[in-house]
């Protein structure tokens, strides 16, 4: 089943965040993995920037579109560092590959939330758990996500 929530603001949007941080399925075989699906300005980096936030990140400094990836030290019981990737310069998995993915994603103590999924699908195991962004009009975004991805309480 999905989840589908509207957002009429940044803190409604913030407030996504927490509740699926909080409710959030961790993979105990490896990092746990968000990946950010929807057009452009649908709200993924708010999002991950809001996540961040929760996650007690003072030094967030921007989307990390032109570093492509940035990591940061978090305090959470399970979760050491949050890494934001953005992937909408890549083009295939292999390039993901060169920045040291297989390392970061096989650390169960990562928490990694990836922008632009569709340009590296391609490395994907499925392990990986999908949120999706819809623009509906300027202050309105559309947030989905399965069910299975945070626990039932
Ligand atoms: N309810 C809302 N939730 C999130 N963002 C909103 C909302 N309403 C307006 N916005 C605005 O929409 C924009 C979303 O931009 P953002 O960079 O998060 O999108 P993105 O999906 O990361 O785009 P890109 O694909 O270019 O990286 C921001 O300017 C934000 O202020
Ligand atoms: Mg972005």
């Amino acid at each position: 089943m999905l989840m589908k929530v509207i957002s009429k603001s940044l803190a409604d949007t913030a407030d996504i965040a927490s509740t699926i941080l909080k409710n959030l399925k961790s993979n105990k075989k490896g990092a746990t993995i968000l990946l950010l699906r929807g057009d452009l300005g649908s709200g993924k980096t708010t999002f991950a920037q809001a996540l961040a936030r929760e996650l007690g990140v003072k030094n967030y400094v921007t989307s990390p579109t032109f570093v492509l990836m940035k990591g940061y030290k978090v305090n959470h019981p399970i979760f050491k560092k949050l890494i934001h990737i953005d992937a909408y310069r890549l083009n295939r998995g292999q390039d993901l590959l060169s920045l040291g993915w297989e390392e970061i994603a096989s650390n169960p103590r990562n928490l990694i939330m990836l922008e632009w999924p569709e340009r590296v699908t391609d490395i994907f195991t499925g392990a990986e758990q999908q949120i999706n962004f819809k623009f509906i009009d300027e202050n309105t975004r559309e947030i989905q996500w399965p069910e299975t991805a945070t626990k039932q309480k």
